[in-house]
């Protein structure tokens, strides 16, 4: 399903990683990401509202892809993928995952760090992963260590990512876009800053190599 997922992928520097407490704070949330150039969302199912505010987002914001994050099992793939998430996103991967994925018409970006993890989404199909928590787990200088004798995985690291240090994975031959939770900060949802969380898009989604 890579043919589904590349273009997400390909089409925004950044995708951001949102963690939505009101599921009504999804729609105007969506639509300012968007205005501001990043489209591709990724709500998290780490809050309750998580489900209603990927089927707001998807029945009402027709210039958003909206996609589902922090999926863990296959009965989140399933409650993420009917309420019309366009991608999957998890932070590891499991057996369990890749059989949902193989059964669902919704691509799936897993995540994968070591050598062998990334040698066994291979042996999978998976050529584009996740590559998260990406500070913590090693930053730029550990996916650049991969490059050379992992060719051919392209990773969209998440985890620690902002504003700064963007460019740098961003310039690395093996990541193809970045995920992170700093277009869309706590307080400026909460206080339905809609146009700042554009200008912060923006500024995101001009990011490049
Ligand atoms: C994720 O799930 O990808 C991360 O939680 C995003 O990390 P960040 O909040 O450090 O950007």
């Amino acid at each position: 399903r890579t043919d589904l997922l590349l273009p997400i992928l390909k089409g925004q520097p950044v995708i951001p990683v949102l963690l939505i407490d009101k599921a009504t704070d999804a729609v105007p949330l969506a639509r300012a990401l968007a205005a501001g150039g990043l489209p591709a969302i990724e709500i998290t199912l780490r809050t309750s509202a998580a489900l209603d505010a990927i089927r707001a987002v998807a029945e009402e914001v027709p210039e958003a892809i909206v996609g589902a994050g922090t999926i863990l099992n296959a009965r989140h793939y399933e409650e993420a993928s009917k309420a019309g998430s366009r991608f999957i996103v998890s932070p590891g991967t499991t057996q369990e995952i890749l059989d949902a994925a193989r059964d669902s018409d919704v691509p799936l970006l897993p995540a994968a760090i070591t050598p062998s993890e990334i040698m066994a989404m291979r042996e999978e199909g998976y050529t584009h992963l996740k590559f998260f928590p990406a500070e913590q787990a090693g930053g730029a200088a550990f996916l650049k260590a991969l490059s050379s004798p992992l060719a051919g995985a392209v990773f969209c690291p998440t985890g620690g990512i902002g504003l700064g240090n963007a460019k740098t994975y961003l310039s690395l031959p093996n990541v193809i876009c970045v995920g992170g939770s700093w277009v869309a900060p706590k307080e400026l949802v909460e206080a339905g800053e809609w146009e700042k969380i554009t200008a912060l898009a923006l500024e995101a989604s001009k990011l490049s190599a």
